[in-house]
């Protein structure tokens, strides 16, 4: 299965989103840019993984169990599917709801970026 590997800048918050190979000497700011680890930041949880309902031959993602804020300092930039064959995102933005329809792919993982609470993650059954 595709892994999507984020690192971010703890100084200016620029992210890097890496499908290939690891970004160990990454910098930014002069100094090494961390590898975001889903689903670890200290939130709350039912905001923040992601939920899968199949609808048919897609799947409707929503950001939380208790949808996420979409407000202009805290919401999710973003929502990502990765699979062996493709790679899926939907930019996000305040006021959006926090969902995004993707194709089945059984086997993908979706992932979700908050601005705030970092990378989260749920694999696709
Ligand atoms: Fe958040």
């Amino acid at each position: 299965m595709s892994e999507l590997k984020v690192y971010k800048c703890t100084i200016c918050g620029t992210t890097v989103e890496i499908l290939n190979g690891n970004g160990s000497s990454l910098t930014c700011c002069g100094q090494n840019m961390v590898e975001l680890k889903a689903n670890t930041a200290d939130a709350a949880a039912e905001k923040h993984v992601p939920v899968i309902e199949k609808e048919g031959d897609k799947i409707l993602v929503k950001v939380g169990e208790v949808p996420h804020p979409m407000d202009p300092d805290h919401y999710i930039v973003w929502i990502a599917m990765v699979s062996d064959e493709k790679v899926v995102k939907v930019n996000l933005k305040p006021g959006d709801k926090p969902e995004a329809t993707f194709c089945y792919v059984p086997g993908a993982t979706v992932y979700a970026y908050c601005n705030k609470h970092n990378l989260w993650k749920k694999d696709v059954e």
